[in-house]
C-alpha cells in the first residue's frame, strides 16, 4: 500500500504547474518574454523565476531616453547591460524597447526649445548610439511606440509636431526606422502600441502606415500589440482579423506588454471569478496567437504581481500577472501553458 502510494506520488501526482517551464513548452515556436528591472535581478527568487520560464526579456524602463541619455551627452547603459548580461547568461533573447516615445523623456529635452533641425539631429545620435551598443545583443526593437491616437490621428508629440523633427505626418516614424536599420542591419524592427489589437481606428491606421511603408522599402519587421487588458470580454475575432492582415503584409507580430488588470481589495486580492476570467483570457492570447505563424513572441509585462506596474498606475487594480507576489504560478499561468501543451505536446 505504502509502495503503491509513493508510486502514485512519484507517477501520478500532478502538482499546479507540471514543472515544464513555459519557456520549454514554447519550444522553437515562439518566445516566451518578460519585462524586467534590473535592480531586481538581485532578487534570487526574482532572478530564478524569470531564468527557469522565459527565453526573452525586455527592460521595463532601462532602455528609455530618459534611463539612458539623462544627459545632452550622457549615456547611462549600466543597467540595461546587467540585464543583457543576465539574459546572455541564460539563453534568452532581448528586446529593446523604446526609442521614440512621447513619455520619459529627460527634461534637459523636453524644456530645450530645440529647433526641428537640432531635434532632428538629437534624435539621429540616440538612435545610433543606443542602437550601436546594443548591436548583436538586441534582436528587436520597438523603434517608436504609440505614436497614434485610438481615433487613428497621430499622436501629437515633440517627436511629431510644429515641427517635431521636420518631417510631415508619420515622416518621421519612417525616418526613425531608417536611423534605427542603419544603426544595426540585423535587428528587427517593430512598431509597437496598445488598444491596436482589434480591428478598430487605431490599428486600421497602424496597417495603412505600415502597408505604405512596406510599399517603399521603409524597414518595419514587424507591430507590437501591447495587450494591456482589463477583464473585459476580449474581441477574438476582431483580434484574430487584424493578426491575419498584418501577417498578410509579411510582418511578424508580438504581443509585447500583456497583463490583466483585475479589481483588488486592500490587500492586493482579486475576486475568484475575475481571477477564473483572466485565466481564460491569458489562455485565449496565448491560443490566438499560436494559431498564427507569424505571431513570433508573448511577452508579459513584468511576470510577479509584487512588481507589475497596475496597482500604481490603475489604483484599486492589480493581479495582473502569471506570478502572484510570492512567485507562486496563478491560474493565469497554468492556463498559458495548458494553451501551449495543448498546441505542442498533445
Ligand atoms: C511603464 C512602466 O511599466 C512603468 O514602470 C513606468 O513608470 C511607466 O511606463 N506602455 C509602454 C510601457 O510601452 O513602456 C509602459 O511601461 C506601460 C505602457
Amino acid at each position: 500500500m505504502l509502495y503503491s502510494c509513493l508510486l502514485f506520488a512519484l507517477t501520478c501526482w500532478q502538482p499546479v504547474s507540471s514543472n515544464v517551464p513555459l519557456r520549454e513548452l514554447a519550444a522553437d515556436r515562439l518566445r516566451i518574454g518578460a519585462a524586467v528591472e534590473p535592480a531586481h535581478l538581485e532578487e534570487p527568487e526574482y532572478a530564478a523565476t524569470l531564468a527557469r520560464e522565459f527565453n526573452q526579456v525586455e527592460p521595463e524602463n532601462a532602455m528609455k531616453f530618459v534611463r539612458v541619455h539623462p544627459g545632452p551627452v550622457t549615456y547611462n547603459f549600466g543597467p540595461a547591460d546587467s540585464l543583457v548580461a543576465f539574459a546572455q547568461s541564460h539563453r534568452m533573447a532581448v528586446r529593446g524597447h523604446t526609442l521614440v516615445w512621447h513619455q520619459q523623456l529627460p527634461s534637459w529635452l523636453t524644456g530645450g526649445r530645440y529647433s526641428f533641425v537640432e531635434l532632428s539631429s538629437i534624435l539621429a545620435d540616440h538612435i545610433y548610439t543606443v542602437v550601436k551598443h546594443f548591436a548583436g545583443q538586441v534582436y528587436a526593437w520597438d523603434v517608436v511606440n504609440e505614436a497614434f491616437n485610438d481615433d487613428g490621428s497621430l499622436r501629437s508629440t515633440l517627436w511629431s509636431d510644429a515641427p517635431g523633427i521636420g518631417r510631415e505626418g508619420a515622416g518621421y516614424i519612417e525616418q526613425a526606422l531608417r536611423w534605427a536599420h542603419a544603426a544595426d542591419p540585423n535587428a528587427l524592427l517593430f512598431y509597437n502600441d496598445f488598444g491596436a489589437e482589434p480591428v478598430n481606428a487605431k490599428s486600421d491606421a497602424i496597417y495603412r502606415m505600415a502597408r505604405d511603408f512596406l510599399s517603399r522599402g521603409v524597414p518595419l519587421d514587424g507591430i507590437g500589440l501591447q495587450m494591456h487588458l482589463r477583464g473585459e470580454p476580449l474581441p477574438l475575432d476582431k483580434i484574430d482579423e487584424n493578426l491575419t492582415r498584418l501577417e498578410g503584409l509579411g510582418l511578424q507580430v508580438q504581443i509585447t506588454e500583456l497583463d490583466v488588470g483585475l479589481p483588488v481589495d486592500a490587500a492586493g486580492k482579486a475576486a475568484p471569478p475575475d481571477i477564473a476570467r483572466q485565466a481564460e483570457i491569458y489562455a485565449d492570447v496565448v491560443a490566438l496567437c499560436l494559431k498564427h505563424p507569424r505571431c513570433t513572441a508573448i511577452q508579459t509585462w513584468g511576470f510577479t504581481d509584487k512588481y507589475s506596474w497596475i496597482p500604481s498606475w490603475f489604483p484599486g487594480n492589480g493581479s495582473a500577472l502569471e506570478f502572484d507576489a510570492q512567485y507562486q504560478p496563478k491560474r493565469a499561468y497554468e492556463a498559458m501553458e495548458k494553451a501551449l501543451r495543448s498546441s505542442f505536446h498533445k
